[in-house]
């Protein structure tokens, strides 16, 4: 049997970065469903679907079967393919973004990325990351994490990424945004963003990388013992 690690979280919590560190020290598959749900966003973005249009879901569920998404791996690191073309360099846009918080609402959409995931994670060791792996994906995850950081941090870890970039940004804008995201993840029908009843809460907000890896691996230690 394979072993799963799920960590859930809100938008900006660390998660990518903390699922990356901890696969890498556990020699297990890092799997980013983030990005999963961003292709399928690319997708229904370059179809030209419209996500101020009233009816944008049912637009969305007409469509969502079409593209082929697969995932590979190359040196450790996850690419996405949509229909065979290598993605990653072009799902981390606002538009992106924008459409993949709407799209990833959509029952249909999320069925078809659960079973990719669920196939994954029966194959190989994963730490997984999301927003409904402890709850939905995995619900029989050897551990499960719920990653959190206050809003008013989150923020001011995108602010500094994109000041990092040389991007001209507002911090009140990405408070805004980020508060926003958190609302449009918690409160959707399918799957909303909330912690397994058997998850572990972990507040990164005054923690650094390495103490919130260190207190997963503590968690898999205690696991497999
Ligand atoms: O983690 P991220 O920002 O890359 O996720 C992109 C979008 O996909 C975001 O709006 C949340 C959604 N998502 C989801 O609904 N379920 C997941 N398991 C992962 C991401």
């Amino acid at each position: 049997m394979s072993i799963n690690i799920a960590i859930d979280g809100p938008a900006g919590a660390g998660k990518s970065t903390i699922a990356k560190l901890v696969a890498k020290k556990k020699g297990y598959i890092y799997v980013d469903t983030g990005a999963m749900y961003r292709a399928m966003a690319l997708y229904l973005y370059r179809q030209g679907i419209d996500v101020q249009a009233e009816d944008a879901a049912e637009q969305i569920a007409r469509i969502c079967n079409r593209p082929q998404i697969s995932i590979r791996y190359e040196n450790g690191e996850q690419i996405v393919l949509l229909d065979g073309e290598n993605v990653n360099g072009l799902i981390r846009t606002e538009e992106v973004s924008r459409m993949a918080s709407i799209s990833s609402a959509v029952p249909l959409v999320r069925a078809r990325l659960v079973q990719l995931q669920q196939q994954l994670a029966a194959e190989t060791d994963v730490v997984m990351d999301g927003r409904d792996i402890g709850t939905v994906v995995l619900p029989g995850a050897d551990v499960k994490v719920y990653l959190t950081a206050s809003v008013e941090e989150r923020a001011r870890r995108r602010y500094q990424e994109n000041l990092d970039k040389g991007l001209a940004c507002n911090l009140e804008e990405i408070k805004a945004d980020i508060a926003e995201r958190d609302h449009r993840d918690m409160t959707r029908e399918t799957s909303p963003l909330k912690q397994a009843e058997d998850a572990v809460m972990i507040d990164s907000s005054d923690m650094t990388i390495e103490q919130v890896a260190e207190a997963i691996l503590k968690l898999t230690e205690e696991m497999s013992r």
